[in-house]
Formats: C-alpha cells, sequence, structure tokens
C-alpha cells in the first residue's frame, strides 16, 4: 500500500511501538491511535501494571516483550504479523550506564545491549513483515552529538544507533529508517527523581534551552507520526532536542 491520502494520516495502518507503554513510546501510540492507526504498544510489564491509556484507546493493544531476549522479540512480530510501521524506545535502566573508570566491559555490554541490540532485533525481525509504505524508528537522544562525562557509552550507543538507521535506510529502502533524537523530556524515565529534584530538573532546563520549556511526550508523539506519514523522509534524523545540541549542558 503506497502512503498516501488524507495527510498524516494513519487510518488503516498497523503501527507498532515498542516501549510504547510509557514515557515517549506512549505519546507516540497516542498520538499514532489519533492519526487512525491500529497500535501494539509493547513493554516489558503486563498490562495490569503499565500507567492507564489514554481516553479513546480502543485503538491500542497491549503486547509484552524484552527487547534484550530475540527470542521474544522474534515471537511478538510473529504473533503480530503483517505491520506498516515500527518506533522503537525501550529504555536500559537509568543509571545502567556510568563514569568509563568505574565500569567493565560486562556493564558497557548491557547498555548496548538493551538500547542497540534490543532496537537493532525489533528492526531485524519486523522489516520482512512489512507492507510497502513503512518505516522503522529509531530513538535516541541529544547525547548523540554532545556527549557528557558520565555518559560516554549512552553518546556512542546513541552515535551508534543514528548510524545503523542511515545504512538500513539504504539496505531495506524502499522501507524507510529514520531516527528522532530527543532532548530533555519530562517522562516517567525521571521519576527515579522525587518531586523537588524533578521540578529543579525542569527549571534548569527551561533556564538552559533555547526554547525555555522541557520537552513533553506529546512532541515526540507529533514527530512520530511525522516521520512515518512522509514517504520523502528516510535515513534522517529529527532533532526534537528544543536547541540542546546548540547550547552548553545543564
Ligand atoms: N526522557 C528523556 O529526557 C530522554 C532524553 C533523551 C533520550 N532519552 C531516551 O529515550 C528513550 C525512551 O525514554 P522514555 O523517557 O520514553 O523512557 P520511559 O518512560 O522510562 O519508557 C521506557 C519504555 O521502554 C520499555 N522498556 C524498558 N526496557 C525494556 C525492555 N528490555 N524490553 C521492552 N521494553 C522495555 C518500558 O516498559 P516496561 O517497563 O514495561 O518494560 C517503557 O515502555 C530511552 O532510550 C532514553 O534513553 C530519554
Amino acid at each position: 500500500m503506497e502512503a498516501k491520502g488524507v495527510e498524516g494520516s494513519l487510518e488503516g495502518r498497523r503501527v507498532v511501538i515498542v516501549g510504547g507503554t510509557s514515557g515517549m513510546g506512549l505519546g507516540a501510540a497516542r498520538a499514532s491511535a489519533r492519526a487512525g492507526a491500529e497500535v501494539s504498544a509493547a513493554g516489558r510489564r503486563p498490562r495490569e501494571e503499565r500507567a492507564a491509556g489514554a481516553p479513546g484507546d480502543a485503538r491500542v493493544a497491549h503486547e509484552t516483550v524484552d527487547v534484550t531476549d530475540e527470542g521474544s522479540v522474534r515471537a511478538m512480530f510473529e504473533r503480530i504479523g503483517a505491520l506498516d510501521h515500527l518506533l522503537i524506545s525501550a529504555a536500559p535502566e537509568p543509571g545502567s550506564w556510568g563514569a568509563f573508570l568505574e565500569q567493565d566491559v560486562a556493564g558497557a555490554q548491557r547498555y548496548m545491549s538493551a538500547k542497540f541490540f534490543g532496537s537493532w532485533a525489533c528492526a531485524r525481525y519486523a522489516a520482512p513483515r512489512m507492507r510497502a509504505g513503512g518505516s522503522i524508528t529509531f530513538l535516541t537522544g541529544g547525547a548523540a552529538v554532545r556527549p557528557r562525562a558520565g555518559a560516554s557509552m549512552v553518546s556512542a550507543t546513541f552515535a551508534a544507533l543514528e548510524t545503523l538507521a542511515r545504512g538500513l535506510a539504504i539496505e531495506l529502502g524502499p522501507l524507510r529508517v529514520n531516527v528522532i533524537r530527543p532532548g530533555y523530556t519530562d517522562s516517567e524515565m525521571w521519576s527515579f527523581l522525587d518531586d523537588a529534584a524533578r521540578e529543579q530538573l525542569r527549571e534548569r532546563v527551561r533556564a538552559a534551552m533555547p526554547v525555555r520549556r522541557m520537552g513533553t511526550v506529546e512532541d515526540i508523539g507529533h514527530a512520530a507520526v511525522f516521520l512515518m506519514t512522509n514517504p520523502q523522509v528516510t535515513g534522517s534524523v529529527l532533532d526534537i532536542t528544543g536547541g540542546e545540541t546548540l547550547v552548553d549542558g545543564l
């Protein structure tokens, strides 16, 4: 099926969001459903432990998957069958990276396994099932181009994923492959901070970013639908950082 019809419409399309049960993935799942798609939102936790879906989320089905387990990823895409668009936002645990001199190879590999190879596996087992006009979207972060001390593994992993997307855009074409590169986004990822620390983070982000606001999961949902529906965008990195990559960090 060629991508055509109403601009920005996902009517009649099947969208799979891995990491779609929370944060930016949930933002993308809700935006896709609003654009008319049938959505499968996947994460490790069973449905009853997840955040409540948005009103009118009858179009969002839940799937359980662990992206660090290749068999689990393969089985999920066998269950789902044909699909049109895939977005992977599944996140390694906060704090699973650290200072270079305090990490060992196994620790560094755990981070890269979850983020890079988790995304790789989803693309690998979804691509053969994707219909014409389809797309894959990976999710990285501003650290891909603006490294910070203590997070070199995050930068390296994000950069690898952005490069993988460009390679796959060629290898899997006409399937399109793109990246959303978010900046500080007010998602559940920050729920390990207490209320005061989280508000402090928002303040610091507002002060530092050229747009004077912290990103929202809705900003990411908007970008996700754009990348799924614009048939001329492939091999692109869409920077949704509010200018984070242009200024001094926090
Ligand atoms: N938020 C930010 O400020 C920010 C900024 C830049 C980049 N990023 C990056 O953006 C990505 C998404 O962040 P977020 O803020 O949306 O995080 P989030 O709210 O914590 O959501 C993470 C999602 O991934 C799922 N997940 C985690 N591990 C998984 C696994 N092994 N297999 C399958 N699903 C898994 C979670 O569901 P379950 O818990 O049920 O598994 C959840 O749906 C991350 O890679 C993060 O590094 C975030």
